[in-house]
């Protein structure tokens, strides 16, 4: 038995059991934080610890104890520095993970927040998606224009007030109207295109971006997009037009879906007629969006005018047709409620992040 004098110099009993405890202290200490292993470094291990202590009491060990004593001190000091060391690089293995900041596995995951696509996108491949199904193909043309696909070819005379109908960004202004060169103020500039390039039976969209010198307001805008529809074949009849419209409309704003015609006039079709869905806000019973009237204005249509065959070098003894076309800006407003043309091209996020997750 080691016996240290105590400071009164009464030698002191059980220093060997002691330091045996302090032993078993260290090897069965467990620190969760690195913070806990720092307090294990400071009580054994730091100057003013309780190792150091040990070996301050030396000298007051009875010299034929001292190797003895020196031996006990030493294996805990052995054993605290290697459970220490041991601590410290378990805890940096798994970085500062104390109890209390460790990652846990079983809370719900950060949300994944996703874009979202433009209602005028959306809008489109609706649109485009109805008449895939009923075998339109998609055909798309120049935003820049020469006056012959935009007019000419379309039946609007030179110098005739038909033109104005449609405000023109000039590109060129050739000493006459059909030298021209401007943006295309409607995607009917396509028909021809195509027209010119395929033979019948034709049956093809054309959606696109169309720009018109118009002042921008909630209802008007500079440029804004449109669809345009086009069926070339033998036989084609205005009961066909109507049909595929029919099945147009009660796909894009639901099976209760009516239509109406009403007579109508544009240089590239005879007759022409303009078509009105019932609201599907109030289902045609009269709201502030249709002004009470039950009806919603979508599109312009009509059988393909002769002359524009002719343009086009399809035989109009031959082969008949219909065509139409929409705003897809006016789609989308019905669709999802906007009642102003500005938003569409202003990329507020405010606006476009409520379309997440539509897809079309
Ligand atoms: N191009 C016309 C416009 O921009 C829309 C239109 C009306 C297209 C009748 C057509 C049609 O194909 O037959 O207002």
């Amino acid at each position: 038995m080691i016996r240290v004098r105590s400071r009164s110099g009464a030698e002191e009993p059980g220093m060997e059991e002691k330091i045996k405890e302090l032993i078993t202290e260290v090897e069965s200490f467990e620190a969760s934080s690195k913070e806990q292993a720092e307090a294990f470094r400071l009580k054994y291990l730091s100057k003013k610890g309780i190792i150091a202590g040990l070996f301050a009491e030396m000298k007051n060990v009875q010299p034929d104890q001292r190797k003895e004593y020196g031996l006990v001190v030493n294996e805990l000091k052995t054993k605290a520095e290697t459970k220490f060391q041991v601590l410290s690089e378990k805890l940096e293995d798994t970085g500062s993970a104390s109890a209390e900041t460790a990652i846990d596995f079983t809370l719900p995951a950060e949300p994944y927040v996703t874009g979202a696509r433009h209602p005028i996108s959306l809008a489109r491949k609706q649109i485009v998606s109805i008449f895939s199904r009923i075998g339109y193909t998609i055909s798309e043309g120049p935003e820049i224009e020469d006056d012959w696909h935009n007019f000419t070819a379309l039946n609007f005379p030179e110098n005739h007030p038909a033109r104005d109908m449609q405000d023109t960004f000039f590109i060129r202004q050739g000493a006459r109207d059909t030298e021209s060169i401007a943006l295309r103020t409607h995607t009917s500039s396509v028909q021809v295109r195509v027209m010119e390039n395929s033979k019948p039976p034709i049956r093809t969209i054309s959606p696109g971006r169309v720009y018109r010198n118009e002042a921008i307001s909630a209802r008007a805008h500079c440029f804004f997009h449109q669809v345009e529809g086009l069926y070339i074949d033998e036989g084609v009849s205005f009961a066909d037009l109507k049909q595929t419209l029919l099945y147009f409309a009660k796909e894009m704003f639901g099976t209760e879906t009516k239509i109406r015609l009403r007579p109508s006039y544009f240089p590239f079709t005879e007759p022409s007629a303009e078509m009105d869905v019932t609201c599907s806000i109030c289902k045609g019973n009269g709201c502030n969006v249709c002004k009470h009237t039950g009806w919603l204005e979508i599109l312009g249509c009509g059988m393909v005018d002769p002359n524009v065959l002719d343009n086009c070098k399809i035989d109009s003894n031959k082969f008949s047709g219909f065509a139409f076309g929409m705003g897809i800006e006016r789609i989308a407003m019905l669709r999802y409620g906007i009642n102003d043309l500005r938003l569409f091209s202003e990329n507020d996020i405010r606006f476009l992040k409520q379309f997440r997750g539509e897809i079309a």
